[in-house]
């Protein structure tokens, strides 16, 4: 469909585009301005309920204020990315920001958080684009206007929808220009903002308050469980869809499969929380497989890493490893259950009060322990795992934090997370996996080309934990029992 940029006359088809998409549109009689100035109704929203985590943000607003009383705190949002030309990526807020304000996608982009020091410690702003004025014409002619893109909250709206007092963002970079004392801001995000503060702000000092926003969100709040485990259950619907049509993907590809988990993620989620890892025969054994181009054949092993990311930006993060005719051949069932068996044993490990590397250490011992035991690598079992020789074939980490990110909290200190210890509320992935490489000389043939990994979300709680995504079987009988029921 043509926009302002498409000519009328061929006067206008001599314009340069560019001039063209400046300003108004030069074939926009005065009459037709003036008329599209009016006659529409009061569509004012005057009944709006605030957001349903309205209270959690005030909450995480109250400790960031009271971790950096005195300083002017900017948090934003981030603006558009331009795709090609004139199309833009999908917009997603930071995770600061929409953390800190419960920001919708639909109209954060450019919005902007602001703490105000104040005697008694911050007053907060948000500072949005808001609904398009309808006096300028930028409501029908602009490619970010309301007839083009949809309908923004006037600040009025914004204001109920929030529980923040809220403001004009075209004018921020102004203010913050001008003002005085001491600034940090979160960076990476906004590049004008930035400039407006460069001379103001350092590095470390703002790396500290990104810092802080990391480690702030180790451990959730109950809305962000809840939000957790909607993603989830959307994910376990996902994957259901995925082995209901494995019958259609051989007949297509791995394309096939990430079509239909995404079709679930757009219909109950924002999006999916990270390319989905449709990995089937040996590509499973590339760990972030996302070019999903290859074949689906009856006999080999699918890997199926993906997530459901909520509207709220909370995803899940699972994986199953699924025979794509529905029963396990004899090797890849062993090796099946030895990653089963380490997934047991960091998930055991999994505990209020242990250290984060526990249930890394227990899954990698488990499969140290079948590795030797299979004589793929010489014994024993302390020799392999003080060297990291099972390494060779176990490749990654066995978990990382989830949340808003799939990786989350990745500013947080060492001594905060990895070195740290687990406290009720943290949400973790634990994943061990196996993968024989196609072309690994130093294992007999029969498991060249496999790849498992098994991947879970845990909750850690008061007295253990609990695995959200336990609406999927793990155990390979109940796997091929599931997918049976699935198919009949
Ligand atoms: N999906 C990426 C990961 O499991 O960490
Ligand atoms: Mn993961
Ligand atoms: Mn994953």
């Amino acid at each position: 469909m043509a926009d302002e940029l498409t000519p009328e006359t061929p006067e206008e088809a001599e314009e340069p585009i560019k001039q063209r998409k400046n300003g108004l549109y030069p074939g926009v009689s005065d009459e037709l301005a003036e008329n599209m100035k009016s006659g529409w109704a009061d569509t004012e929203l005057r009944d709006l309920e605030p957001i349903a985590q309205a209270a959690e943000t005030a909450a995480r607003r109250a400790a960031l204020s009271a971790r950096f009383p005195g300083e002017r705190l900017v948090i934003p949002a981030g603006n558009l990315k331009t795709r090609s030309n004139d199309t833009e990526y999908a917009f997603r807020a930071s995770v600061e920001y929409a953390y800190l304000t419960g920001g919708r996608p639909d109209e954060s982009a450019d919005g902007v958080l602001v703490l105000e020091p104040t005697d008694a410690g911050h007053d907060a702003t948000i500072y949005l684009l808001p609904r398009s004025d309808r006096e300028n014409g930028e409501f029908w002619l602009s490619g970010q206007g309301e007839l083009w893109v949809g309908r923004r909250h006037s600040l009025t709206e914004a204001e109920k929808l929030y529980g923040l007092p809220a403001s004009d963002v075209r004018k921020l970079a102004e203010t913050l220009r001008e003002a005085t004392g001491p600034v940090r801001v979160v960076r990476g995000y906004d590049a004008g903002i930035e400039a407006a503060l460069t001379d103001k702000v350092t590095a470390e000092r703002d790396e500290e308050l990104r810092c802080f926003l990391s480690e702030a969100r180790l451990v959730k709040d109950d809305f962000e469980v809840g939000e957790l485990q909607k993603a989830v259950d959307s994910t376990v619907r996902g994957f259901e869809d995925v082995v209901r049509v494995l019958d259609k993907a051989q007949a297509t590809s791995e394309r096939y499969i990430e079509g239909t988990f995404f079709l679930r993620a757009r219909v109950e989620g924002n999006d999916i929380g990270y390319g989905t890892i449709a990995a089937a025969g040996s590509h499973a054994c590339t760990l972030h497989w996302v070019r999903n181009d290859g074949p689906v054949r009856a006999g080999d092993l699918l890997l199926l890493d993906a997530g459901v990311e909520t509207h709220t930006y909370y995803t899940a993060d699972v994986t199953r490893t699924l025979p794509v005719d529905g029963r396990f051949t004899e090797i890849q069932k062993k090796i099946y259950d030895a990653v089963y068996d380490a997934q047991e044993a960091g998930i055991a490990a999994v505990q209020p009060g242990g250290k984060y590397r526990d249930f890394h250490d227990a899954a990698q011992r488990v499969l140290a322990e079948r590795l030797v035991e299979w004589g793929l690598v010489e014994g024993p079992v302390e020799r392999v795992l003080e060297l990291g020789l099972q390494r060779r074939w176990t490749l990654h980490g066995t978990g990382h934090m989830l949340g808003m990110d799939v990786h989350d909290c990745a500013a947080a200190r060492v001594e905060s997370y990895v070195d740290g210890t687990l406290e009720p509320g943290m949400v973790l992935t634990v994943e061990p996996g196996l993968y024989f490489q196609a072309d690994d000389l130093t294992v007999p043939e029969e498991y060249r080309g496999i790849g498992v990994r098994i991947e879970d979300d845990l909750l850690v709680t008061a007295d253990g934990n609990r695995n959200l995504s336990d609406g999927l079987p793990r155990r390979s009988d109940e796997v091929e029992a599931w997918m049976a029921s699935l198919k009949a």
